[in-house]
């Protein structure tokens, strides 16, 4: 592994003013997304849908890294230029997400974990040669009443984690380390900080006990926030604090980025706790974004598969880059919602 191409691909995508645009979406979570807007999800409208994303002009300069499912890394535009080669001609590094989704996990009802570490380094170094430069593994964490998530399960989960990681170094990808707590559910956000210190607690221990180099990975957890279900809602400034105290407890400050999953929160209150995040910085690391849904869903409403749409598709992804673009600097203002 060569240490310092891992640390400048890193501190790269979390530049200034730049996060993660997560593109990753499997086979059946596409197909949900599509069936929103009523279109079918064949190969070539994920295609056309990835294409219109990745040549919007002017995302370059909020968006330092792409996420990318299986089938889009090997996918070309219209004109045959191969994805991966179109994102690094325009100064955006190219991603791969490399696990196989989360599956019950044996023997503990309610806990899951995430597969895909059979023959992963063989597929590294696929993903290597086709382009990528770094990847991601989600852990899924779900809260629910019962002891769930249960401590092994959240070490399980760690694990994985870590092993992923350790691999991704080995081939010279930087791992994004995604141990999501969800926000279905009715928790609070008290609970919600308690199971997400002990998720980070573990991860991080893992990591270190596999040896990864801190400087050299990324991280993506949830922000700290209630579950959608619960009637408390917490205002901008707490979930902001509370994600900031927890992050500080257990994230090591040689960690060169965080870069926040969306998780079902709207786009705008997404990219307003960002912001809050920059606003009470400076951080020890720095504090983006790698959003699926809150810088898609604007997207996907405004093209309706409609070729008609594309135009206006592509100024709602722009337009969702920018206002996080400003976030990750502390410098957006809610006034500058619908001003595009
Ligand atoms: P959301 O921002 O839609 O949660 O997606 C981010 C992601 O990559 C989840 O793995």
């Amino acid at each position: 592994m060569n240490i310092e191409e891992l640390k400048s691909v890193a501190s790269a995508i979390v530049a200034k003013q730049k996060g993660v645009l997560a593109a990753d979406e499997s086979n059946p979570t596409i197909k949900k997304r599509f069936a929103s807007i009523q279109v079918e999800s064949t190969e070539e409208n994920r295609r056309r849908y990835r294409e219109i994303l990745f040549t919007t002009g002017g995302i370059e300069r909020h968006v330092g890294g792409v996420i990318l499912f299986d089938e889009t890394l090997r996918q070309s535009t219209r004109d045959g230029i191969p994805f991966p080669q179109l994102l690094s001609s325009r100064g955006i590094i190219p991603g791969i997400k490399v696990d196989q989704g989360a599956k019950a996990l044996a023997l503990h009802p309610g806990d899951k974990v995430t597969e895909g570490l059979d023959g992963l380094r063989e597929r590294l170094a696929e993903y290597k040669q086709l382009g990528a430069q770094f990847a991601k593994w989600r852990a899924v964490i779900e809260i629910d009443e019962r002891d769930i998530p249960s401590p092994f399960g959240i070490r399980a989960n760690a694990h994985a984690l870590a092993r992923y990681a350790a691999l991704c170094q080995e081939a010279g990808l930087v791992p994004i380390v995604e141990p999501e707590v969800l926000m279905d559910g009715a928790h609070s956000i008290e609970r919600c900080e308690v199971v997400t210190a002990q998720a980070l607690q573990a991860v991080f221990a893992e990591l270190d006990a596999h040896r990864v180099l801190f400087e050299g990975m990324l991280l993506k957890p949830n922000m700290v926030i209630a579950g959608k279900k619960c009637a408390q809602q917490a205002s901008v400034l707490e979930v902001a604090a509370a994600t900031l105290r927890c992050l500080r407890r257990y994230v090591p400050a040689a960690v060169p980025g965080i870069v926040f999953l969306s998780g079902g929160q709207s786009a705008e209150d997404a990219t307003d706790h960002l912001n809050a995040m920059n606003a009470m910085g400076p951080q020890p690391w720095g504090v983006s974004f790698s959003y699926g849904r809150a810088l898609q869903a604007p997207v996907l409403a405004a093209w309706q598969g409609q070729e008609d749409n594309v135009a206006a598709a592509q100024k709602a992804l722009l337009n969702r880059c920018h206002l996080n673009g400003l976030a990750r600097a502390g410098k957006y203002a809610h006034t500058m919602e619908g001003a595009a």
